[in-house]
């Protein structure tokens, strides 16, 4: 392979990545070199709806024109201090987090995985310091078929093996209970609540096929865990920023959790940017020296989140998942109707998955999604047969109905 200009085509570039990259992902054979709010490019100069979004980083849309002169004018300025120093920045985010989201206090990391570590710790030392479990004694309840990121902690209480084999010795203190399931988990609560810290969820599962638990369950964890004095975390690094419709996906069931996790969007898919939120009682037991990130909280960072958390307010991203997303099922509703090959589609807001009439180990899902980008969408399969469907949230009425038709033409396309 030479390495001219003229044959730095897709093919070069997958072949680079193919050849010195580690093979930890299967990405769709499309090479993206540029992005502009629902619209992405390929190295050819092809045209696509972008409806993966990044994993819901990219709610703002790609390159969004004021996160993008907050990051230049900031990087110019200045980029990292370390958290040795105070910064001119940080205090300005933690204002404007902490109020938009009705917390007191902000710990600013950079990854989701990081903010999920970050929740546990303070979950455990709250139960430690606090409730008074005994001494490595905290338990924390999960969810089977649950996805928080990929540290060895993390991983511990994955219960996909791709996550998780030969990844072990596993971090102990971890008890999975089904998902949706308010008597697993008060069964749980009420037969060893007093050496139970907290309940870790997703308000919707994104990575195990976008799962929408039942009206109700929300409320209902979060009741039980006020009853046995467990700590409810809400992982939203997924769900939040106005993906499912509303600020937080919590939201909808009028859920304030103690503790919350958010990511991905919070910068606009500009640069990682995570963090958790808790209120005094909580976030004060950890004290200088006890936690950190050379990057958590950077100038450059806050700058950034500060902005692309301004976007969410002022173009009201919230009201157009909630509003386009009903739009969007129903369309696909129409669809169904019309043919055997999706049998369901399920979501919140504009997090979307259809369940693809084949066998999670079939190619069928893939294959759709192969046709759906020659037709100019990208969309990618989650465990088989599911495909997710996560658009930025600017897209207006009328991309959207674009969209669905070439779902729709690329569905029948299929069939015949
Ligand atoms: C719910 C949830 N939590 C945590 C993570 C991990 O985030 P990151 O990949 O930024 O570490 C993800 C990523 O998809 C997620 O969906």
């Amino acid at each position: 392979m030479s390495d001219t200009s003229q044959t730095k085509n897709s093919q070069y570039y997958i072949e680079l990545e193919d050849r010195h990259g580690a093979h930890n992902y299967h990405p769709l054979p499309v090479v993206i070199d540029k992005g502009e709010g629902v619209y992405v490019w390929d190295v050819e100069g092809k045209k696509y709806y972008d409806f993966l979004s990044a994993y819901s980083a990219v709610n703002q849309g790609h390159s969004h024109p004021k996160i993008v002169k907050a990051m230049t004018d900031q990087a110019q300025k200045l980029a990292l201090t370390s958290r040795a120093f105070y910064n001119s920045s940080l205090g300005e985010f933690e204002k404007k987090i902490t109020t938009l989201f009705g917390f007191d206090k902000v710990l600013p990391m950079n990854s989701g995985a990081e903010a999920v570590e970050t929740a546990v710790k303070l979950a455990r030392k709250w139960s430690y310091e606090v409730k008074g479990i005994a001494e490595d004694a905290a338990k924390i309840v999960v969810c089977e078929n649950n996805f928080h990121g990929r540290t060895t902690t993390i991983v511990s209480f994955s219960n996909d093996p791709d996550a998780n084999q030969n990844y072990g010795p596993f971090t102990p203190g971890f008890v999975k209970i089904p998902y949706n399931d308010l008597q697993a988990l008060e069964e749980t609560l009420a037969k060893d609540a007093a050496n139970i810290a907290a309940f870790l969820a997703e308000p919707i599962q994104g990575e195990a096929g976008v799962y929408v638990p039942d009206e109700g369950y929300l409320k209902g964890a979060a009741e039980l865990c006020k009853k046995y004095n467990v700590l409810f975390i809400a992982d939203e690094v997924q769900t939040g920023i106005a993906r499912t419709g509303k600020l937080i996906a919590c939201h909808h069931e009028g859920v304030q959790p103690d503790i919350l996790i958010l990511g991905k969007a919070l910068s606009g898919g500009m640069y990682p940017v995570s963090a958790v939120l808790a209120d005094d009682a909580i976030m004060n037991v950890i004290k200088p020296g006890q936690h950190g990130s050379t990057f958590g909280g950077n100038p450059l960072a806050c700058v950034i989140a500060t902005a692309a958390l301004d976007v969410v307010e002022e173009e009201k991203l919230s009201e157009c998942a909630e509003e386009l997303g009903k739009l969007f099922r129903a369309e696909m509703e129409k669809l169904i109707s019309k043919t055997d090959l999706i049998t369901k589609v399920r979501g919140k807001g504009l997090l979307n998955a259809i369940l693809i009439n084949d066998t999670p180990d079939s190619a069928t899902a893939w294959n759709i999604c192969l046709k759906l980008r020659d037709n100019g969408l990208l969309a990618k399969p989650t465990h088989g047969n599911i495909i997710r469907l996560a658009p930025p949230l600017v897209i207006t009425e009328e991309q959207l109905l674009e969209c669905v038709r070439i779902i729709e033409e690329t569905v029948v396309a299929y069939q015949k």
